[in-house]
């Protein structure tokens, strides 16, 4: 099977591909390098001995992306690019969904000419908003979202709804991701955003290696066990298999496919600090500071139809996380200081 992966080079994505090839699968990747490094490529090899076809090109701009589905004889995709800084989105509402949307709709309309007929979408559990209960079911209401990016996921998850009522021989994989954290074993693939993190996650690990002094804490007055947020925090190894499994589903003929990919527990900030301590043997300082803008108390998954469905289950903790994401962090500042 040949797959086109759009955003590639990214976070989650590079983990897919390399899942992907391990499968044995052939991999096309589109990546405009935006929010991404060439690096990976090498990385991608390095790890599985195959060079993934690369073309760096803006999934938006449909001439080219016509020439790559011209060319490529593409039998599945899935589509990670796309903008996702929550606050840079309601400071720039008009590049999210410029962005977001049309490079969607732009792979739905190649799709349709080029008789592509299965795709796996990266949605987010942002589109439940502000739940009534957790754990979110996959038919827990699909909210108004806290901001534009959000508010990108709740309309796609919609055009995807549409196009698929009307192209029955489309098999769509719709997964609303929770908190993916974590890296590759290799410490070769992981997340390291630049400038400030805006992710927990990547702002501990630069706290950790004393990039940063301490973790702001963005409130502790949660209706919450300990005041702070909970989330579903995902290894993201865990949740590139969710893809590979996906896409076995879509070769069934599945039609529109929705599912959430968590691990179905709840994690507060103050414990996943005490998890990255113990897992790593680093102390984090941390200061309590107001609540931020658009957070939501609670969120993690229901994971019984993913497991049901796509007979997926995690093989990874919150420890071994925290582990995998720190040892990735430390072999990135030791390649940087070279
Ligand atoms: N937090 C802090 N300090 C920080 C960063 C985060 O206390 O410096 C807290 C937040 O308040 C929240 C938790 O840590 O309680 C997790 O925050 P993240 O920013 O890591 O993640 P979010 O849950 O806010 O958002 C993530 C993705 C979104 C996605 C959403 C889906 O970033 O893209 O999950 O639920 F939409």
């Amino acid at each position: 099977m040949k797959v086109l992966v759009t955003g590639g080079l990214g976070f989650i994505g590079s983990h897919t591909v390399v899942q992907l090839i391990e499968d044995g699968m052939e991999i096309v990747i589109v990546d405009n390098l935006y929010n991404s490094k060439i690096d990976v490529l090498d990385r991608i090899e390095s790890i599985t001995k195959v060079r993934p076809t690369y073309y760096n090109a803006d999934v938006t701009d449909k001439e080219e992306m016509e020439k790559i589905f011209a060319k490529e004889n593409i039998d599945s995709i899935i589509h990670f690019a796309g903008y996702k800084a929550v606050g840079e989105s309601c400071v720039k509402p008009l590049m999210y969904y410029r962005n977001n949307l049309d490079s969607t709709l732009t792979l739905l309309e190649l799709m349709e000419e080029y008789h592509v007929n299965n795709m796996v979408f990266s949605s987010s559990a942002t589109i439940y908003g502000l739940p009534d209960s957790v754990p979110l079911t996959e038919s827990s209401p699909r909210k108004e979202a806290t901001s534009p990016y959000g508010e990108t996921k709740v309309m796609i998850e919609r055009i995807l709804e549409d196009v698929s009522k009307v192209h029955k021989e489309f098999n769509i994989a719709i997964l609303r991701y929770f908190n993916p954290i974590g890296a590759h074993k290799s410490h070769l693939l992981g997340e390291d955003p630049n400038g400030l993190p805006n992710n927990l996650l990547p702002y501990i690990n630069k706290v950790a290696v004393g990039l940063l002094p301490y973790v702001n804490v963005f409130g502790d007055d949660y209706d919450t066990p300990d005041g702070t947020g909970v989330r579903d925090y995902i290894h993201v190894v865990d949740l590139a298999k969710g893809h590979l499994l996906a896409l076995r589903k879509l070769e069934k003929n599945c039609g529109l496919f929705v599912c959430n990919l968590g691990t179905g527990k709840g994690t507060s900030v103050l414990e996943i600090i005490h998890d990255f301590e113990v897992a790593t043997g680093v102390k984090i300082p941390y200061k309590i500071g107001p609540r931020r803008l658009g957070d939501i108390a609670t969120n993690y998954a229901s994971t019984d139809l993913a497991k049901k469905e796509l007979g997926f289950t995690c093989d990874f903790t919150v420890l071994d996380a925290c582990k995998d994401g720190y040892d990735f962090q430390l072999a990135e500042e030791k390649r940087r200081s070279k």
